[in-house]
Parts: structure tokens; C-alpha cells; sequence
């Protein structure tokens, strides 16, 4: 009989691979300009999360789907190294690996283009397959890089066992009223969460107000995101807005997955809301001065040991 695994964080979304290159600027809609470096880094936020997840110490499983191609094979054995638990990563025979289109410029801003793939092909079926993670994990953390279906198919099965759902609603989309009420967490940032809510959202008084509406439309606990801000907590127990630390950004690809991975894992070992927002603004800021999605999350001993001034 197989061994039964133990699974703190299970992640389930999407895998690409991130073709980036670093501008002066980033070009304007028909706009050619010459870059700089050129980097083909691994990518996705389903797997971002699962490899920050990972670094920050918690035994993860990544439940994706890849085209069968070379990208899909260099994602498999990266997660495999990572310590990650790969029994339920999906090949697809019709579509190829997603990819991800990628600009960064000198402010550390980017624009992505994902093709999706076999992302688009992670089916509610494949879930079903990987029930037994469903089962033998502590927290589920999920993205909106797979179709919706998935995602509320996701939702519901995690509720139904009890466990935590933690929703990084990226990129923006809507959210059916069932989808939300079964959530335990949602992270939003501030233009998801203005398209959920209906609120419009620039700076602190808007995401209150967005934060409040996701509330009242039945998530438990609600935090967004708020960039070089910091993040706002929203719950019983706390309304408060944690600032992020001062640090020289260069890329900030990926900040939003570092955070959601290390909420998920502080929430996995036992901290609660606040603690866990705490640490993921540690890691997410470590993360925005190195370049790259997953080769910028940093590892546990690095969070534990940053010092900022
Ligand atoms: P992205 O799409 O760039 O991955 P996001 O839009 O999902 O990110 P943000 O709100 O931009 O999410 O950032 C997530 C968290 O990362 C913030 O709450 C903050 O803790 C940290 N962060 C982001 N940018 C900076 C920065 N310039 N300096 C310090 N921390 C940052
Ligand atoms: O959140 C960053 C990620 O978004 C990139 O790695 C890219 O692949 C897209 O999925």
C-alpha cells in the first residue's frame, strides 16, 4: 500500500514558463522598442505559489496540468527539486505548456501575456483524480490561471472536507456569490479587488470600502493587497492595514504569489491572520528586489533572517 504523504499546503493552478526581457520603457500600443536582457525563467502563479510554498519550509503538493512538450518537462523536474510532491501533475497530448510574454522595466513594473495551453485544459475531471490530496492536505491555496469551473469545482469539494480555501483571485475576475461564501480567505489586490466588490479601488479608502462589500458578500476573512503599501486585513478580529517594508524594488513579478504562499504556510503552522500577513510582507518584499518569478522566492532562512532597516 502506497505511503500515505503529509500535505501542509496543497496548491492547485496554473504552470508556465516566463519569457522575460527587461525595457527602458514599456512599449506603448504599437510601439517597438529595443530591450535589454533576455531571461526564460520558470512561471505561473499556481506554481510560483507551490515553489515559494516549498522554499518557506511547508511539504507542498502542485496539482497542474502541462502540455507534453520540453517546457512541461523543465517545469516537472524543477517542482520534483523543489521538494514539491508531483503525483498529480496532468500531461495534455492536444495543447502545448502555458508560457507567459514578459516586460519589466527600470520602475520594476511589468505587463504579461500568458497563452495558456494545457492550463486552459485543468479540468474539474482531473481534480476528481487528485481527490486524495483534496483529502490529505491542511490548506488549499488556488488561482484564477484554470477555468473558472475548476476553480469553483476546487472551492466546493475543499468546503465540503472542511478544509481552508484560500482564493489569490489573479487575474481579475468576477466571482459567483457560491464561490465566495465557501472561501475562508480571499486575496485580492486592489484591481481585483474593485472588479469583485464593484467599488472602484485607488489607495486606502477604496480598498476599505472593497474589503467591507467582499465581506458582506460572505468571505470570512478578507485581505488586499496594497503594492510598495502594504496589505490590509479585514475580519472579526482585525481592520487594520500592515505597511510593507522599504526595499529597492527591481521586479515585482510575482510579489503577489511570494505573499500568498507565505499566508498559506504561516496559516498552515498554526499563526493566525495577522502573523501570516506579517510574514508575507517579509517574503514579498525579499522577493521584489531579485528579478524573475520563481528564481526571486526567497527561502525560509532568508525571511527569518532579513533585517530591514
Ligand atoms: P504582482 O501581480 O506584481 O505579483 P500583486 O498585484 O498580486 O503583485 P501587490 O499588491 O503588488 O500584489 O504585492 C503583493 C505584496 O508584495 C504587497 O502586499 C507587499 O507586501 C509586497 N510588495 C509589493 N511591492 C512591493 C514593494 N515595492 N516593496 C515592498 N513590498 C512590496
Ligand atoms: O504572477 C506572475 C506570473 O503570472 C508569471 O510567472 C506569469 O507566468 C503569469 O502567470
Amino acid at each position: 500500500m502506497e505511503k500515505q504523504r503529509r500535505i501542509d499546503v496543497l496548491v492547485i493552478g496554473s504552470a508556465n514558463t516566463d519569457m522575460v526581457v527587461c525595457t527602458d520603457h514599456l512599449p506603448r500600443p504599437g510601439e517597438t522598442v529595443l530591450g535589454g536582457a533576455f531571461m526564460m525563467n520558470q512561471g505561473g502563479k499556481g506554481a510560483n505559489q507551490a515553489v515559494a510554498a516549498a522554499r518557506l519550509g511547508a511539504e507542498v503538493g502542485f496539482v497542474c496540468k502541462t502540455g507534453n512538450d520540453m517546457f512541461g518537462i523543465a517545469n516537472r523536474q524543477q517542482y520534483a527539486q523543489e521538494g514539491i510532491d508531483t503525483r498529480f501533475i496532468f500531461v495534455d497530448e492536444e495543447n502545448p505548456s502555458g508560457i507567459a510574454l514578459i516586460s519589466v522595466d527600470q520602475r520594476a513594473e511589468n505587463t504579461i501575456v500568458v497563452a495558456s495551453g494545457a492550463n486552459a485544459n485543468l479540468l474539474p475531471l482531473d481534480i476528481a483524480r487528485a481527490e486524495k490530496v483534496l483529502d490529505e492536505c491542511n490548506i488549499i491555496l488556488i488561482q484564477l490561471e484554470v477555468p473558472m469551473a475548476t476553480v469553483e469545482y476546487v472551492v466546493a469539494e475543499g468546503a465540503k472536507r472542511g478544509k481552508r480555501v484560500v482564493l489569490n483571485p489573479a487575474p481579475a475576475a468576477t466571482l459567483s456569490k457560491e464561490l465566495l461564501k465557501n472561501l475562508y480567505l480571499i486575496t485580492p489586490n486592489e484591481t481585483e479587488a474593485s472588479l469583485i466588490s464593484g467599488i472602484p479601488v485607488s489607495g486606502e479608502e477604496g480598498a476599505w470600502a472593497a474589503a467591507r462589500k467582499i465581506r458582506e458578500m460572505g468571505v470570512e476573512n478578507v485581505v488586499v493587497t496594497l503594492g510598495s503599501h502594504g496589505a490590509l486585513i479585514y475580519n472579526d478580529r482585525y481592520e487594520e492595514v500592515i505597511p510593507a517594508y522599504r526595499v529597492e524594488a527591481v521586479d515585482t513579478t510575482a510579489a503577489g504569489d511570494v505573499f500568498n504562499a507565505a499566508v498559506v504556510v504561516a496559516l498552515s503552522e498554526g499563526k493566525d491572520l495577522y502573523e501570516a500577513v506579517r510574514f508575507a510582507n517579509r517574503a514579498s518584499a525579499l522577493s521584489v528586489t531579485r528579478m524573475g518569478a520563481q528564481p526571486s522566492a526567497p527561502y525560509r532562512s532568508e525571511v527569518d533572517g532579513f533585517d530591514p532597516k
